[in-house]
């Protein structure tokens, strides 16, 4: 039998869950991220298969992960540990644990960087809003922004700060305040900027940019990018959802609603930042294709000077995608303090929680200095940032989760994830388990072999 309750705290109920593994898996990936990996990666062709990369390997895999995580109660690398020793199979499996840790530290570096870059914005559209000059030439706005290591280290440090107060206050009193209202009001000023999209009469091209696959686009890379994106996009293949799993309570809580609740939600916020931000660049006559990741902020603000309460928008927009880059933060920090207060029993609050926010600062600042000092050091053809981005997201996420995978599906017993999904129809069961033993890892793994062979 598994344990009833977490050491580190336990959500009040399943809607907090549900907010929290939300507020995880929509953030940058959705808004920033999602709409420039299209733009670059040819469009419908690549939202296709980022779509049938949810579905057939992300929704099984984040299933897995809340599973394993509400078994085993601990931090991702301890849970490993004991169900490994438990299902008498060897320690290897730990390293799922490890490669997430590592992931999650990457990942949380650059990420609080971008997270600069909207606070920023959210910062001078409020500053419009009193008076202050709007922003005329989105263009060269950004470039000054990214051309000024200053400004970017100040913002993100300001992010970082914030990111670590709610860790450190741990699980019912941090995360769960930050997610109860901000999500919804996210989800609503995208719909208003979709109706924005409407009026300005390019939203039929804009789906057919996003919607109509174009075949001789896809290649290997694009496949890969695909994964990593649904991987990052569902915060899967680094034990995130394994660390928000372990502190859902057992009764009346069904993992696979919650897992479709959540994907599916994930998914709408990606197409509908897509369906927002596209027909602003076609009616800007902006080039839909290549736009890099500075797509939102060089077409968005095109927009907002067009409208007459733009400055208030643009304040809303950004100050929301803020909001959304916190709740994903927050749930990359996690996995890591978690694991540090169990095995070295240190405080959450002074010490776990600030050692690996200063770590992740540190790093920082790579992604920082590539974007200007640094800008001309490639590392396999990438600036410093895109380098670690792609390690990280593309390869580590999408090799844990081919782990978490094969774990759920080969190694742990049958009696031990009935437990756990007692609610699921046997045939539906039998499906899913199969998509982890076979249907999934395969697919992870031709890619990555495709990719980089
Ligand atoms: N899912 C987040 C986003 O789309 O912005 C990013 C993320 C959070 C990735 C947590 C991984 C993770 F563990």
């Amino acid at each position: 039998m598994s344990t009833t309750t977490s050491i580190h705290g336990m959500w009040s109920s399943r809607l907090m869950f549900i907010l929290a593994a939300t507020g995880s898996a929509v953030g940058l990936g959705n808004i920033w991220r999602f709409p420039y990996m299209t733009s670059d990666n040819g469009g419908g062709a690549f939202v296709l298969v980022y779509l049938a990369c949810i579905a057939l390997v992300g929704l099984p895999i984040l299933m897995a992960e809340v599973l394993i995580g509400r078994h085993g109660r601990m931090s991702p690398i301890n849970t490993l540990r004991n169900l490994a020793r438990d299902s008498g199979t060897g320690r290897a499996w730990v390293g799922i644990g490890w490669i997430g840790i590592v992931a999650g530290i990457l990942i949380l570096s650059f990420y609080s960087v971008v997270a600069g870059w909207t606070l920023h914005y959210a910062w001078r559209y409020l500053k419009q809003l009193f008076g202050g000059a709007g922003i005329t030439d989105p263009g060269a706005t950004f470039s000054a922004l990214l051309a000024d290591p200053l400004e970017l280290t100040f913002w993100h440090a300001l992010f970082m700060l914030l990111t670590v107060a709610v860790v450190a206050m741990g699980v019912e009193k941090g995360l769960e305040r930050a997610v109860r209202f901000l999500m919804p009001a996210l989800f609503l000023l995208l719909l208003a900027l979709v109706g924005y999209g409407l009026s300005t009469g390019y939203m039929g091209q804009a789906i057919s940019f996003l919607f109509r696959p174009d075949w001789s686009e896809i290649d290997g890379n694009v496949f890969l990018r695909a994964m990593g994106q649904a991987f990052f996009s569902l915060s899967l293949g680094m034990c995130t959802m394994m660390t928000y799993g372990a502190y859902l309570p057992r009764e009346g809580v069904s993992i696979p609603r919650v897992g479709i609740a959540v994907a599916l939600t994930d998914t709408a916020v990606a197409l509908l930042a897509g369906m927002a931000i596209f027909p602003i660049v076609l009616s800007f006559g902006l080039d839909p294709a290549g736009g890099g990741p500075g797509l939102i902020f060089t077409s968005l603000p095109l927009a907002f000077a067009a409208m007459s309460i733009g400055a208030l928008y643009g304040l809303l927009f950004f100050g929301l995608l803020s909001v959304a880059a916190w709740t994903s933060s927050i749930s990359l920090l996690e996995p890591a303090t978690a694991f540090l207060v169990e095995k070295f029993g240190v405080k959450r609050r002074k010490v776990a929680a600030l050692s690996m926010a200063g770590l992740c600062w540190l790093l920082g600042l790579l992604s920082v200095l590539s974007l200007n000092v640094w800008s001309h050091v490639r590392i396999f053809g990438r600036d410093i940032m895109g380098f670690i981005e792609l390690v990280a997201n593309d390869i580590m996420l999408p090799l844990g989760g081919l782990m978490i995978a094969l774990f759920t599906g080969w190694v742990l017993n049958r009696t031990l994830l009935r437990e756990q999904l007692s609610d699921m129809p046997e045939a539906l069961f039998t499906t899913w388990r199969w998509l982890l033993r076979v249907v999934a890892p395969l697919l992870v793994l031709v890619v990555l072999v495709r990719a980089l062979a």
